[in-house]
């Protein structure tokens, strides 16, 4: 049960309207933190790598720690490449035991978003076991390697969203609804809640078939976080919340305790700290007991 790829979980996520918390780690500190707060919830879990890490660390060494986290746990874990604008990186991460891949192609033209998306998807599932999330639209903010000026962000058309998903044959879904990466510079960021409405109607109405994730889950006000799930937004992502929490624990930590010189207690600080910032957004969205 425990190593598993994103499509199964969110399809049950999406049917009980609650979101699966997709959490971006950039060290062992915080994916061993993610994990404990997740297990000690009983929570689904999706962890993720951006390239960046993913690179820094080396795929096959993520793939590696994932997989003995995983092992033993008593919940369901994924592995997610987040958004790769390169399709033979996807190829090395899905090799490597990611288990669901995010090919981000989407600041080329449709067509051309269409056919690296669809190589991804063709390799992944030949490989087996392993689920596809593509993104249309763009979304605004710096994730990792993906830049996006503010005046570049295009929202996702839905109509072009349910040609995206049939002639992919992508598993999960990221449509541009106005979220952004990074910190909001208001605390009301104009969001399309109409367009997201409309693209879960069109795509998963009928029946649930393409789970859909929310990028930029950062800064966003816990009752904007409950409407877009009440939407249909199933996968959540949260990056810089985390990146923050790993960064000024420790510069705190390190200030207070200037003189001391013993990483472990630097690390158990970071480790505290990251599973309670874990256990707020599995409170949040809804996904505790859902293991
Ligand atoms: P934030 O950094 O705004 O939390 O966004 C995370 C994200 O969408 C990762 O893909």
């Amino acid at each position: 049960m425990a190593i598993v790829n994103a499509k199964e979980m969110l399809l049950k996520a999406t049917t009980e309207k609650y979101a699966v918390g997709a959490f971006n780690c950039t060290n062992l500190i915080q994916m061993e933190a993610v994990v404990e707060a997740a297990i000690e919830l009983n929570a689904p879990l999706i962890l993720q790598c951006s390239v960046a890490p993913s690179k820094f660390l080396k795929p096959q060494v993520v793939g590696a720690i994932y997989k003995t986290l995983a092992a033993g746990a008593p919940i369901p874990i994924c592995l997610h490449l987040d958004h790769c604008n390169d399709v033979e990186f996807c190829k090395v991460c899905a090799d490597a035991g990611y288990t669901n891949i995010m090919i981000d192609a989407s600041k080329q033209e449709f067509s051309e978003n269409i056919r690296q998306t669809k190589a991804v998807v063709d390799y992944c599932h030949a490989a087996g076991g392993i689920s596809v999330e593509g993104e249309l639209g763009t979304v605004s903010g710096v994730e990792d390697q993906v830049r996006v000026a503010e005046s570049e962000a295009e929202l996702c058309d839905p109509e072009q969203a349910m040609a995206f998903v049939e002639q992919t044959g992508i598993d999960i879904f990221a449509p541009a609804i106005g979220t952004a990466h990074g910190v909001y510079k208001t605390k009301n960021p104009k969001l399309d809640f109409e367009r997201l409405e409309k693209i879960a109607a069109l795509i998963n109405g009928q029946e649930v078939r393409v789970p859909l994730v929310i990028h930029g889950g950062t800064g966003l006000q816990p009752d904007v976080v409950k409407q877009l799930i009440s939407l249909g937004g199933s996968k959540f992502n949260v990056s810089t919340d985390l990146k923050h929490t790993l960064i000024d624990t420790t510069y705190d930590y390190i200030l207070t305790n200037r003189d001391e010189y013993n990483p472990g207690k630097v690390d158990a600080a970071v480790n505290e700290a990251i599973k309670n910032k874990i256990k707020y957004w599995i409170g949040l969205l809804g996904s505790a007991n859902k293991a």
